[in-house]
């Protein structure tokens, strides 16, 4: 377990910023139930075509698989809550620290658990947009799962036509797809998420193997800025080498950790940040 020196140079360090940014990854989500895409076991891991085409390249390359291989990346996201992770980065925000939450996630845990200043850089899955007026609706987490259930289980194998065909229909008559972004497709959110690195005067790096661009690239842009680096992760990531302080370990496990000691700092009447 991580000492407590570790978390109390952390607390610290962020005692003393005024602007803190979190770049979160799958990492946040798995003591959420849901898997990672690269830790052994994740979809890439199993699918490896996924890390370079993403589910569309593995449903593709696995047709007469791709109903149970969608049911299983499903199954985690219906049935997961938010975790001491997220939980904790909503008191930082309470607190008067964390600005902004810039994460690759789309599984909206982030916004369940109460963090009001949420990038979603790709997308968010109960997100629905119309491929026709784009326009965008969230659905709620029971008639989402109903929607797709019924459009997987209608499935025999992989047919990019036939998902379309079913895909729930708009007001304006349009097909409405999720809004989660798919390998090859623009990010979103970019222009906010590059305004929070630039402003920041931390990041937490939190969860994420910091290899998927543009991403991956945000922490550069806060390091260039003059903003110190705090990574969380069980194993090294490729952004360790720039941080400033790794903590090795899961984000539910020392985020609330790091938080419990800001609160002590705030009781030693360690001037807390302006709001
Ligand atoms: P990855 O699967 O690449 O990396 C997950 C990271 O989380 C790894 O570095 C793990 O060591 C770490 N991790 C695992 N459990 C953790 C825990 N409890 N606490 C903290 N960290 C933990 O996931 P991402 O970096 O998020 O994109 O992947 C980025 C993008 O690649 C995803 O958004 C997805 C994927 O292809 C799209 O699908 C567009």
């Amino acid at each position: 377990m991580i000492s407590h020196e570790m978390i109390d140079k952390a607390a610290r360090l962020i005692s003393g910023c005024k602007r803190v940014t979190a770049l979160s990854g799958a990492g946040v989500s798995a003591e959420s139930g849901i898997s990672t895409y690269r830790d052994a076991g994740g979809l890439w891991d199993r699918y490896p075509e996924g890390s370079s085409g993403g589910i569309l390249a593995v449903m593709t390359n696995h047709p007469e698989d791709a109903p149970q291989i969608l049911m299983g990346f499903l199954e985690g996201i219906k049935k997961a809550k938010p975790n001491p992770g997220h939980r904790a980065l909503v008191d930082l925000e309470e607190m008067g620290y964390l600005r902004a939450v810039i994460t690759q996630n789309v599984d909206n845990l982030h916004r369940e658990a109460g963090s009001s200043q949420v990038f979603e850089m790709h997308g968010n899955l109960y997100r629905l947009r119309c491929l026709k007026c784009n326009k965008k609706e969230i659905m709620g987490r029971e008639p989402y799962f109903k929607m797709l259930e019924e459009l997987i289980n209608k499935m025999t194998r992989f047919s990019l036509e036939e998902i379309a065909s079913n895909l729930p229909s708009c007001s304006c008559g349009g097909s409405a797809r999720p809004d989660a972004v798919a390998f090859g497709e623009p990010v979103q959110d970019l222009p906010e998420a590059m305004a929070e690195a630039k402003a920041c005067d931390l990041m937490l790096i939190l969860g994420t193997s910091g290899v998927v661009y543009p991403a991956a690239s945000l922490p550069g842009v806060a390091q260039s800025g003059g903003a110190k680096l705090i990574e969380i992760n069980p194993q090294q990531s490729a952004l360790t080498g720039r941080c400033d302080l790794f903590l090795e370990g899961k984000t539910g496990e020392i985020l609330p950790r790091i938080v419990s000691s800001l609160r002590e700092i705030q009781g030693k009447n360690i001037i807390p940040p302006e709001s």
